[in-house]
Parts: C-alpha cells; structure tokens; sequence
C-alpha cells in the first residue's frame, strides 16, 4: 500500500495552478445522460472522476479521455443502455447515486444501489428519494437497490427541502431537466458546484433560474447536440493550498481561480492574520506571523465548508489562544483529530465542537489516513512538523487531489510517494 513521507519544515514558494472541481464535475459527468455528444475541459483526473466514468461506460455512454488536456468526449447513442448503477463502484464513490434523476428523466426506470454509510457518517439518500417521488417516480428498497420507476415519466411540481443537501438538489434538478412542465425546488443547497451543474444544462438547452435559494426548472424541450462546458476550479483545493500557505508559505501564488466564489474564504483567512494580494483571477499569500484565534461553524454555502474543516483545524493549531470550530453537516467528521493529537496537537472534543489551543509545535510521526479531507489535514500538519511523517492509507487523497505531490514539490515541499 502506498504511502507519503513528508519532511516538514521547508517553506513553500511558487505557484500552484487549481484543478477543475471534482464535485461539479461529477453531476455534469452524471448529466451527460441527458445529453448526445458533450465536450468537458478542465477535468480533474482523480479517482472518484474515473470511477463515474467507469459507472457511465457501464450504463452504455462512450467515452474518451484526453489526459494529457483534461478533456472529456461523451457522447449517448442511446444504443444498449442499462438503467443500473452497481454496488461495487457506488460503495466506493456515493456520487455514482447521482445518475438516478437523469436515468429516470431519461429512460424512465433505475436501478441504483444504496451507497451505504461512510467514514464521516451515515450520510442516508432519503433527501434525494423525497424529492424524486414527489416528481412522480414509484420507488422501492430491494435486496440493497433503489428501484425507481416512472412509467408515464416524471411531472413537474413544488418541492420544500426538509433539509439542505448537495445531492438532492443535484438529482433532483437533473430529473426535473425533463419532466413535464415546471419544477420549483425551495431550501436548496446553492453551492458553486451546483451553480455549475446549472450553468451546464442551460448550455444544454434549459432555462433554469436560482433565486436565493429557490432553484426554477422549466422542462427542457430540446436538448443540444454538442455542446463544450468548462469545469469550474476546485474551491476545496484551492481553500487547502491556501491554508498550507498561511501556514509555511514563504510566497505562494494561486491561478486559475475566481475569487468572487472564494470571498468568504479570503475574508476569514485575513482576519486570522494571513497576509495575501487577491486580484479576480489570482491570489498570492505571503509569510504571516502572529495568527489569530478564530471561531467558526461549517454551514451550507456560502458558508464555511465542511470540505474545508480539517484544514482549518491545522491553522487553528498554530494560532495564538483558543479557537473552535463546530461541525454541523456531518456527525463523525473529526477523525483526524486523534492523529493531528498524535503530533502534538491540543485538540478537545464537545459534542459538535473541536476546541483548539494554540500555537503548539507539531512533531513528526506515523498516521493514518481516514478519509479524504482528513487526509489532506495530515499532509498540511506534516508540512509544519519537526521531522519526518508518514502518511499511511493515502488511496483516499487519490479520490480527489490531482497532482498533490507534485504541486507541493514544485513549491519545494519535501514529499515522497512510496
Ligand atoms: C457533497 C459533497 C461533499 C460535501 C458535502 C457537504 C459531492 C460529490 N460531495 O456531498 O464533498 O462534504 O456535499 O457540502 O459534491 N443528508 C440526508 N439525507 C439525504 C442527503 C443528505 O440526511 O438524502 C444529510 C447528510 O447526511 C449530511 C447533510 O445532509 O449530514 C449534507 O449532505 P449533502 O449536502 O447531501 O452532501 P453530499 O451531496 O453527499
């Protein structure tokens, strides 16, 4: 099993370029269903993006890949389809769920297995089910498969979200991109990623309209045949770069962002003390002494991300005083406290809150990798560790870090795959 081993203590200076989302290319891959021949650019090339594309050359798309441009050609000849997303590539990757609204839209049936929990909770699809049915579709639980049906296919209609969630929101636009009529969706998740999704079907031929968070979805009649879309950045990577510049950077700089998405990002980082130039398509960090306590809450967009938490946590360890941080989207996302205690954190847990004393000295040692942001939360401790770390269990920095090493390595972090 691989491993990364990370001599920490080396200042980062040089230029990372931000990668296309992970998490908006996975709907728009999931979109492709609705459409015939689609271009896609800037696309990450992780391993939760192989694994949908997997999922949709299972299903009957063909697809090409052009890695050397981060380029994808879809095209749906509507030829062979099968409506079944498997167990075997949805336990891995929960976003394989995601092809259920526009299998439904399209085909008018699916066969989806439930993802089943993961590492930083439950994470239940009841949210994406609601909203499904109430579009029409007759769905059913069955020896671990969600079987969904709309045999007249799917109407539009008014749905009132319990709850915020990502993707429910995304399934349930991508059924309603065909269903007959209007669909109004209200208490929707409005991330960047979704506002892409949006972006992409209204190049397809939609006219769909966010206000606030209210999402409007008239049927899509005709559907283009070809169609480009570009990839938005990768905000979660971008936010993880940045902290690992406010935490040893001597200058860093960013490209290949938008930083009207970020602002929330770069006014939080400026009040705990972290010295930066952002112009609309660049940041630059600078070395920041002195950083300062903050408390923080991870909430829907635009609020902090939960993707970002983790990260933060490191930050938090070198600032001066005490700083909290509460998880409120998921349950069990604090895995990585143990281990960033293992290098010397002071880390307390209460209930949904991580309370964090700073600054202590971070130390080199052997840890383990739990999912994917506590992961990427290890790298940037081991960063500013005394001595050597290393990080066991990294398939999961695989899912969604394009080029990690070698990023880092060209801002002269000292970091080696074994
Ligand atoms: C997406 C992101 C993930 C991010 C998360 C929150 C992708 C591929 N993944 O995940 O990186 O951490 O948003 O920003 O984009 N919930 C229910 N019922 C449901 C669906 C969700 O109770 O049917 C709960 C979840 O357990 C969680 C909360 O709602 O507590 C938010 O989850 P959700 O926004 O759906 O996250 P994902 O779309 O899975």
């Amino acid at each position: 099993m691989q491993k990364l081993l990370i001599n920490g203590k080396k200042e980062l200076f040089g230029k990372i370029s931000i990668s296309g989302s992970k998490n908006a290319t996975l709907p728009i891959l999931a979109a492709s269903i609705l459409s015939n021949k689609i271009k896609l650019k800037n696309i990450p090339l992780v391993k939760d993006i192989f694994t949908m594309i997997e999922l949709l050359k299972s299903i009957g798309l063909k697809i090409t890949i052009l890695k050397k441009k981060n380029i994808l050609n879809i095209r749906n000849i509507d030829q062979n389809i099968k409506t079944v997303a498997p167990y075997k590539l949805v336990k891995t990757m929960r976003a394989g769920v995601l092809v259920l609204g526009p299998l439904l839209a399209r085909y008018k049936t699916a066969k989806i297995s439930l993802p089943g929990g993961c590492a930083i909770g439950t994470r239940p699809v009841d949210l994406h089910l609601f909203a499904l049915k109430k579009l029409g579709a007759k769905i059913r639980i069955k020896n671990g498969y969600i079987i969904a049906e709309a045999k007249s296919g799917l109407k539009g209609t008014k749905i009132t979200f319990p709850n915020i969630s990502v993707g429910a929101t995304e399934n349930a636009i991508l059924a309603a991109f065909k269903a007959k009529g209007k669909t109004i969706l209200n208490n929707c998740a409005i991330e960047p990623e979704i506002q892409n999704l949006i972006l992409f079907l209204n190049n397809l031929g939609g006219n769909i309209k966010i206000i606030g968070r209210k999402i409007i979805i008239p049927n899509c009649k005709n559907i283009k045949k070809d169609v480009t879309h570009k990839v938005i950045f990768d905000r979660i990577e971008l936010g993880t770069y940045m902290i690992a510049a406010a935490l040893i950077g001597k200058k860093v700089k960013f490209k290949n962002v938008d930083t009207r998405i970020v602002k929330n990002d770069i006014q939080l980082l400026k009040k705990m003390g972290i010295k930066m130039i952002s112009k609309k398509s660049s940041i630059e960090i600078f070395k920041s002494k002195n950083i300062k306590k903050i408390n923080i809450e991870t909430r829907p967009y635009p609020g902090f991300a939960t993707d970002l938490q983790a990260q933060l946590m490191v930050l938090m360890t070198q600032a001066k005083g005490i700083s909290k941080i509460k998880e409120n989207i998921f349950e069990n996302r604090f895995m990585h406290v143990p281990e960033l205690k293992r290098m010397g954190a002071n880390i307390k847990i209460s209930n949904k809150t991580a309370i964090i004393k700073g600054p202590t000295k971070l130390t080199g040692a052997e840890v383990m990798a739990t999912d994917l942001r506590a992961s990427v939360s290890l790298v940037l401790a081991a960063l500013i560790a005394d001595n050597r770390t290393i990080i066991n269990r990294i398939y999961h920095l695989d899912r969604g870090y394009e080029y990690l090493e070698k990023k880092l390595k060209n801002c002269k972090a000292r970091i080696k795959r074994i």
